[in-house]
């Protein structure tokens, strides 16, 4: 059977740098807080007066991994697009995005999960790949938090963390046993979505609802996360999963080269590191310049990381998330 690997990598972030000191002048916050809970330095919010959208972040990052890749828009037979911020409710990103790159009538799919999106939609395309059903499929996570937070400092929790961003990767098949993707692992757990949801608008929360009440208080057109709740599940599953990927393949901790986890919080992959006795050299974080990007963080880290150098040929790659849902998932990856 076919193996798939990462070809090419490519990220993009709006220009728009948004300081602890500038959230500071719009709520009840501070950067000393903010740095000791969360990581989190700047991050980048899209300036409303651009016309920077999921969808065409999408698009600045795909077009670089397939640069990357040695190929053009062109070759690409098979578009996935995770995000929990999509520009429309429906169509999804996916369609956006073959249309910007000028791409003939390829299937397009769209997946949720949040902050485990992008291992999601990086599994799907293995599937595809190993199945010999697609040869350069494009695989983008991108987020616009920042239209859709509550800036005050009723929603402080919450807004100061996100970010906005985009990352993809173009993957293709290699008849190389040893090479790319060796083992994907997706979780849920339903029970807890509303612990970090945003539950309108919906069909369960409709528009129409919304301004019928008129209610001031209503919050839940804002994302809410159940904070130390989250936290303790993230540290755990983030783990379990890890550790299920290197069962599954008969490898140990200290054969990970390189991992990056999602971008959550700065406290919650230091966690990770110390319980896994991983060195900092082994580890990726730059959620310190960009915040939680959700399914955009793994790629736009990844994109940086290769970059930087980090990743050789035959070191093994270990992308780890969770998210709402909870979600939770992990890859290995032989670069
Ligand atoms: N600035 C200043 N004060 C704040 C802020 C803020 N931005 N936000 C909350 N506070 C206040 C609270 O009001 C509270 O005040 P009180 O004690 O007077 O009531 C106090 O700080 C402590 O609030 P907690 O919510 O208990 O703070 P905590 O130490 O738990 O940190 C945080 C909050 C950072 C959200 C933490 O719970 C956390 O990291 N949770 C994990 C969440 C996370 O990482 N989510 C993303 C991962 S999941 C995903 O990616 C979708």
């Amino acid at each position: 059977m076919l193996q798939s690997r990462i070809a090419g990598v490519g990220h993009y972030v709006p220009e728009n740098v948004v300081t602890n000191e500038d959230l500071s002048k719009l709520m009840d916050t501070n950067d000393a807080w903010i740095q000791e809970r969360t990581g989190i330095k700047e991050r980048r919010w899209i300036d409303p007066k651009t016309d920077v959208t999921t969808a065409t972040m999408g698009t600045e990052a795909a077009r670089k991994a397939i640069k990357n890749a040695g190929i053009t828009p062109d070759d690409v037979d098979f578009i996935i697009f995770a995000t929990l911020s999509p520009d429309y409710y429906f169509p999804g990103p996916g369609v956006q995005v073959q249309q910007a790159l000028g791409i003939a009538e390829i299937g397009a799919l769209d997946v949720r999960n949040q902050c485990s999106g992008f291992i999601y939609a990086l599994s799907i395309a293995d599937k595809f790949i190993k199945t010999g059903t697609y040869k350069n499929v494009l695989v983008i996570g991108s987020e616009n938090h920042s239209g859709g937070l509550d800036k005050t400092t009723r929603g402080r929790g919450v807004s100061v963390i996100f970010g906005d961003g985009a990352g993809a990767v173009l993957m293709q098949p290699t008849e190389d046993k040893n090479k790319g993707v060796l083992t994907t692992h997706l979780h849920s757990e339903g029970q807890h979505a509303k612990e970090l949801a945003l539950i309108g608008p919906s069909t369960s929360h409709w528009v129409d609802k919304m301004l019928a009440e008129n209610d001031p208080e209503d919050t839940s057109y804002y994302p809410y996360m159940n904070g130390n709740f989250v936290f303790k599940h993230a540290v755990t599953r983030f783990q379990e999963v890890i550790h299920e990927a290197l069962n599954a393949t008969d490898l140990k901790v200290e054969d990970i080269d390189l991992l990056i986890p999602h971008q959550a919080n700065l406290r919650i992959s230091q966690f990770i590191q110390q319980k896994m006795q991983l060195p900092n050299e082994k580890v990726f974080n730059n959620i310190q310049k960009y915040g939680n990007t959700t399914a955009a963080s793994i790629p736009i880290a990844l994109s940086e990381a290769v970059e930087q150098g980090k990743l050789k040929d035959g070191d093994l790659l270990c992308l780890a998330a969770f998210g709402s849902g909870f979600t939770w998932a992990s890859t290995l990856i032989r670069w």
